[in-house]
């Protein structure tokens, strides 16, 4: 999947964004292997705290559908920010956990895109190999 089509299909995601209170808006689509798509926006909520952001909703859908790590072949996270927006913290423990470390993460704005990856987002995970 070229990288210009997810990130179409991530920009089409943001529109279900619920984000009466940031009005800042996120969506997310993850590409599995075998051709489908997981889609993803953040929802807000009057407690703030209670808000799930775009991409976490996306790997989300993914896994509650059966999908897991090595099924996924790139991640595309865009928002209608001025600038790109890098996953917050939780996001990066969530899928530190949830996508293999060197899966394509593609972030964009539209006019600017920069694909990273889990090993760079979030070196020296906690993750389950702790808890063994
Ligand atoms: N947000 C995301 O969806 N992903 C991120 O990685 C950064 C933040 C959302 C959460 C909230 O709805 C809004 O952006 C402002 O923080």
């Amino acid at each position: 999947m070229e990288n210009k089509e997810i990130i179409e299909l991530a920009f089409k995601a943001m529109e279900n964004s619920y984000a009466p209170y940031s009005n800042f808006h996120v969506g997310a689509c993850v590409a599995c292997k075998d051709g489908r798509y997981f889609f993803g926006a953040n929802i807000e909520n009057a407690s703030y705290g209670a808000t799930n952001c775009g991409e976490r909703s996306a790997i989300f859908a993914a896994y509650s559908n059966g999908v897991r790590k090595d099924d996924i072949e790139k991640l595309a996270i865009v928002s209608d920010g001025h600038r790109i927006a890098a996953p917050c913290g939780i996001c990066r423990q969530v899928l530190s956990e949830l996508l293999n470390p060197d899966t394509p993460i593609v972030l964009s704005t539209g006019e600017e895109t920069v694909v990273t990856c889990m090993r760079e987002l979030l070196p020296m995970t906690f993750g389950p190999e702790d808890l063994q």
